[in-house]
């Protein structure tokens, strides 16, 4: 494939929003999400700051956001209900940079679309930590979301919460018929895939993990938004 390179720098404020929380977050698809939650509490401390029940293409997703700074979140961890498949063609869903200014996030999309690169999602508001934000196609195969505006979380008033829907608004995929066969059958393949895991590392307890989840189910307020409608 040609490279698809910018002559030069975007003529935008171009900076992005790190320091105390890191440089963003990435999104993981699992078969086997308590366990991977509990790797990356044993091993970071995260903490469950919300979750997403979404529907797409008539698969069930449930999605943990775990945080390990005030960032909203730093990993997502999403996997298919009640049967574990992983529908990506790569483990990482997608990788996440938040940039500080809206003028970023539209002459990034502006210039990434003059390049020829594909869009997954586009521009939309998420649910939960409220971030105006987009899903390009990188030439790897997952995706990058650049996103503007995300809350941030006071650790000490801060409630699992649960929320239907990723999207208050926006975030349309552009993912055609060839996409979604090739999504179904990376699914059924994964089915005779085993995940590795990190027992050493993945020490918490499984079953309370998943039984304080259930209890976020049945007590979080429901906060009702839109399912995302597939074209
Ligand atoms: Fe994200």
């Amino acid at each position: 494939m040609a490279a698809r390179v910018a002559a030069g720098p975007l003529n935008a404020a171009t900076e992005f929003v790190a320091g105390a929380g890191g440089i963003g977050h990435v999104a993981l698809t699992s078969k086997n999400p308590a366990k991977l939650r509990s790797y990356y509490a044993t091993l970071l401390d995260a903490r469950l700051t919300d979750l997403i029940d979404e529907s797409i293409q008539g698969v069930k997703l449930r999605i943990r956001f775990l945080r390990v700074n005030e960032r909203h979140h730093s990993v997502a961890v999403a996997a298919t209900r009640p049967l574990g498949l992983d529908p990506i063609r790569t483990r990482v869903q997608h990788v996440n940079s938040q940039v500080a200014h809206l003028e970023d996030l539209t002459a990034s999309r502006a210039r990434l679309l003059q390049l020829g690169f594909g869009m997954a999602l586009e521009v939309g508001q998420h649910t939960n930590d409220r971030e105006l934000s987009y899903y390009a196609i990188t030439p790897s195969g997952f995706e990058w979301e650049v996103g503007w505006n995300a809350l941030t979380v006071d650790e000490d008033s801060w409630a699992p919460t649960l929320h239907h829907g990723i999207s208050t608004w926006g975030h349309h995929p552009t993912i055609g018929l060839g996409g979604k066969v090739r999504q179904a059958s990376s699914a059924l393949r994964s089915l005779a895939r085993r995940e590795i895991t990190v027992e050493p590392l993945s020490t918490s307890d499984v079953a309370a993990d998943e039984a304080a989840i259930d209890k976020v189910h049945a007590l979080a307020p429901r906060l009702e938004c839109r399912q995302r409608k597939d074209p």
